[in-house]
This record gives structure tokens, sequence and C-alpha cells, in this order.
């Protein structure tokens, strides 16, 4: 499973470029929103950040509602960066998504189908072209439903019919949400900062730490 960060903020994403864990920036309008900066500045900025990185996600905004206005939107936002071949189309789960998606996807354009919380959604995205397809598996707990079990029955779904968009485990909230979707065979989980610095840590690394450098010392004195 590859990892992709979930923000619109650059700070964070340099710093999970720099540890040469990242495959991919996910954004969306809230993400973009709490930045307080320009949608198209910022994307263009991220995208000049992450060289090397399969894909950042830039999503059509939500006032776009037809297939001809998200095409639109779609097409300022490719030129962005100089018709970068990573840039991501994210789309909403809706019919009219699912028109942009096809279209965008016979012209070649990477696209990512958003907002995803059944087996069925997630069959239709893939039938449509679309290069990712992202269940929200956070927002599904937030309910009181099991969020990852979507993501075991999509990776089985896109195994027995061979369907090729990848799946991004979305909406991840916490450490054991990552093993989960990994052990589920999703190939991507995007995921804040915060849950990248957790999954690093683990208190018996910490103490092994502290006794390494305690019998160092004394050696060293010794
Ligand atoms: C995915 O692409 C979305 O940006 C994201 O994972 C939403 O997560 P949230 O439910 O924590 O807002």
């Amino acid at each position: 499973m590859k990892f992709f960060i979930d923000t619109a903020n650059v700070e964070q994403i340099k710093k999970a470029y720099k540890v040469g864990v990242l495959s991919g920036v996910t954004t969306n309008p809230s993400l973009v929103a709490k930045e307080g900066v320009k949608f198209e500045d910022r994307i263009a900025e991220i995208l000049r950040e992450v060289p090397g990185v399969e894909s950042v996600s830039a999503e059509v905004t939500p006032d776009a509602e037809t297939a001809e206005e998200m095409i639109a939107q779609a097409n300022e936002l490719i030129k962005i960066n100089d018709n970068d071949p990573n840039i991501t189309i994210k789309l909403p789960m809706t019919l009219a998504g699912l028109e942009a998606c096809r279209y965008l996807a016979d012209k070649g354009v990477k696209t990512n189908v958003t907002l995803i919380f059944t087996v069925n959604q997630a069959l239709l995205a893939a039938r449509a072209g679309a290069t990712y397809v992202s269940p929200f598996l956070g927002r599904l707990d937030d309910i009181s439903e099991d969020g990852v079990q979507l993501i075991v029955k999509v990776a089985e779904l896109f195994r027995i019919h061979n369907l090729d968009a990848q799946i991004i485990a979305a909406s991840v909230r916490h450490p054991d949400h990552v093993t989960r979707v990994a052990m589920a065979g999703a190939h991507i989980a995007t995921i804040p900062f915060s849950v990248i610095e957790q999954i690093s840590k683990h208190p018996l690394t910490d103490q092994g730490l502290a006794k390494f450098a305690a019998d160092w010392k004394n050696t060293v004195l010794a």
C-alpha cells in the first residue's frame, strides 16, 4: 500500500515528502479553505513541491454541478503547472461527476472519484474510468458503520472483476485504520500528517533509543 498525504498545508506536505514515503497528495475544498489561500495558487505550489509523486488531487469546486461545468474547471486545473501529468481531477460521486470522469478518462486525464460510501458507488466509478476511487472510512465510522469493511468489500470486488481503478482509503483517522486498510488490500491510504507521525512511533522504540543512548554514554565515559 502506498501513502498519500491528505492536506493542503504545504509545510506538512514538504515534511512528509522529505521523509521519502509520499506517493501523492489529496486535497478537498474544506482542506483548501482551512489554509485561507487561493485554490489554484495552492495547487500550483503543491505540484512544484512534490516532483515525482504519482498524483496530486485537485477537486472541482462545489458550485460545478453539471458535467460540463466540471470539465471546464478540470481544463483550467490541468493547465496550472504546465499540463503536469500528475494533476488528478477529483470529482464528486454523482451522475454528473461520473459523466465528467468518463470524458476526462477518455482524454487521458487522471481522475479521483470522491465521497464514496458504498460498494456500488465504487463499482460505478471504476466503470466510468476513474484512475482512483476514494471510499471514506472515517465518516462511515462516525455514523456507527464499519468503514474498514467497505474497503475490504471494494478490494474484493475489484479483484473479482479485475478492475484497474486504484482504491484510495480516505477519511483515515488513526493508526489502526492504516493497518486494517493495508491488510484489506487498499492500494493507497491518504492520511493526515498527524497520522503519518503516529504510525512512525512506538513507546518501545523510544525506550530502546533511550537505553542505547544511556548505555553508549556509560561506555564512552568508562
Ligand atoms: C479524501 O480525499 C478526503 O480529502 C479526506 O480523506 C476526507 O477526510 P475527513 O473525513 O477526515 O474530512
